[in-house]
């Protein structure tokens, strides 16, 4: 599949305000390697075979110097740079509603995984098809985990369905666009899908993709980067 012609759109959501962050200005913002955090995935998805045209999801008074990244790294599929909302569905909401409806698919990516890896949208992407609505890419855990009571253990719960989940995720447009057409909440577009009755696939995800909420994050994220550019 080719990116041009592919009708895969991606929605790169950085509206967030960053809160357990906490820095002064939007954590998409926030300095990796010299340049803003929300580069990387920009670049990514740029390069990607993958995705034919991306919108951007801006924080109030962001949109400007959004569309000026895209511009600063040659981003060529940016087709706009939208304000978010308050939260994270309401971001995803209005970004696309700036995917055209030819668009058959859209793939949903977080500005705070800023490593992503191409096989990664190629999973996700690929992984659509036969009935299913949407593809994310899941984890095992590798952890034990335990429920809590306050900081007593109550039980050991069995992991061996267990799974974490992450973004690049893709659905069919439309799937996406009918789960997002309520007052639905969810932490991820997938959760949105699955309320809807949506069917949801889960393929292979990426340790790198972690996500950047506190700046230790940023400074793993630091480390993977310069650890890959040798
Ligand atoms: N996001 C968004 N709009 C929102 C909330 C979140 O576009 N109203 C985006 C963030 O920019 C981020 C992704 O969704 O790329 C995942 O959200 P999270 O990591 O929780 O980021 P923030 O909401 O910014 O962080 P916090 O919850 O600490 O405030
Ligand atoms: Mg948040």
């Amino acid at each position: 599949m080719r990116a041009s012609g592919s009708g895969v759109w991606a929605v790169l959501v950085a509206a967030g305000r960053g809160e357990r962050f906490g820095d002064d200005r939007p954590k998409a913002f926030a300095n990796l390697g010299g340049r803003p955090l929300l580069a990387e995935s920009l670049e990514r998805l740029e390069a990607s075979d993958w995705v034919e045209a991306l919108v951007v999801v801006a924080p109030p008074e962001w949109e400007e110097p959004s569309i000026l990244l895209a511009e600063e790294i040659g981003a060529g599929k940016v087709h706009a740079a939208v304000t978010g909302g308050a939260t994270r569905a309401d971001s995803v909401r209005a970004g696309l509603a700036e995917v055209p409806d030819e668009a058959a698919v859209v793939v949903v990516h977080d500005a705070a995984r800023p490593l992503l890896p191409e096989d990664v949208l190629e999973r996700v992407v690929t992984g659509l098809g036969d009935g299913w609505d949407g593809a994310v890419p899941a984890l095992p855990l590798a952890d034990t985990v335990k429920r809590a009571d306050g900081d007593a253990v109550a039980e050991t719960v069995d992991r061996t369905a267990l799974y974490v989940t992450q973004t690049p995720q893709a659905f069919l447009a439309e799937s996406l666009r009918r789960a997002l057409a309520g007052e639905r909440e969810a932490t991820d577009c997938a959760g949105l899908v699955e309320a809807a009755g949506g069917r949801i696939r889960l393929v292979e995800g990426d340790r790198r993709l972690v996500k950047v909420t506190t700046p230790a994050d940023l400074d793993f994220v630091e480390l993977l980067l310069r650890a890959a550019a040798g």
